[in-house]
């Protein structure tokens, strides 16, 4: 099963894409971990980008259809959970022609609805744990008190260098002028399942379940 997970940023794309990858052996493919990651081993690439994303705008379609491209050709286990991409209308497109050459199809995009004001309020309370990726908030979900992460262990708690109110207001933008238009692209297509992404991360999870049947 193949999936996008479609909503704004905050709305909790990565927290209910990591449950997929434990429950259903699934693959997450995040275009914004991707990118952090060669910001972070200081790749060319990653220097690019690197400012692009502190201001909270998008990255050229050509960067990430090549990330994307080049993790389809591995292996595809329970299949991929597409996390942040696609972002535009020519990133969608590719994706189709992507999936298309593997002999692969998407079986659902699932829209994750959150209000704004509840989005300001996870991305400016988010940690994540720089060695596993496990996503933490300072309200919901705080830095467990001994300092070590809950799954794995290690101490080291990352902020995130666009989780700040203008990125945030940035980031926004981008999603309703660019990503938006995705939600009635899939529509068309088929295949769009909306949930409420308001509720407790469990009651959240439940709804992705039942989305995907
Ligand atoms: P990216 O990393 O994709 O960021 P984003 O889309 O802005 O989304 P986030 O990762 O911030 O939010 P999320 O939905 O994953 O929420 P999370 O689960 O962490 O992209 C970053 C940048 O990279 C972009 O701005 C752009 O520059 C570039 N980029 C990436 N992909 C690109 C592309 N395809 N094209 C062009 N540029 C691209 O949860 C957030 C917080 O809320 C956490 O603290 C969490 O604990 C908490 N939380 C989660 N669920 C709940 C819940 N149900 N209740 C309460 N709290 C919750
Ligand atoms: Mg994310």
């Amino acid at each position: 099963m193949n999936i996008i997970l479609l909503g704004p940023p905050g709305a909790g794309k990565g927290t209910q894409a990591r449950t997929l990858v434990e429950e259903r052996n699934m693959i997450q493919l995040s275009t914004g971990d991707m990118l952090r990651e060669a910001k972070d081993s200081g790749t060319e690439m990653g220097k690019v980008v690197a400012d692009v994303m502190a201001r909270g705008e998008l990255v050229t379609d050509e960067i990430v259809i090549g990330l994307i491209r080049e993790k389809l050709q591995g292996d595809k286990q329970g299949g991929f959970i597409f996390d942040g991409f696609p972002r535009t209308l020519a990133q969608a497109d590719a994706l189709a022609e992507l999936l298309d050459e593997q002999g692969e199809s998407l079986d659902a995009v699932v829209e994750m609805r959150v209000d704004d004001e509840a989005l300001v309020q996870r991305i400016t309370a988010r940690s994540t744990c720089g060695n596993c990726g496990e996503v933490f908030n300072d309200l919901t979900k705080p830095w467990p008190a001994d300092g070590k992460c809950s799954n794995c262990g290690s101490d080291d708690v990352k902020r995130r260098a666009d989780d700040n109110e203008d990125s945030l207001k940035q980031r926004l933008m981008e999603y309703y002028k660019k990503t938006s238009p995705l939600l009635g692209y899939y529509y068309a297509k088929g295949g769009l399942r909306s949930v409420n992404g308001l509720g407790e991360i469990a009651d959240v999870k439940a709804s992705i379940a039942k989305a995907l049947g």
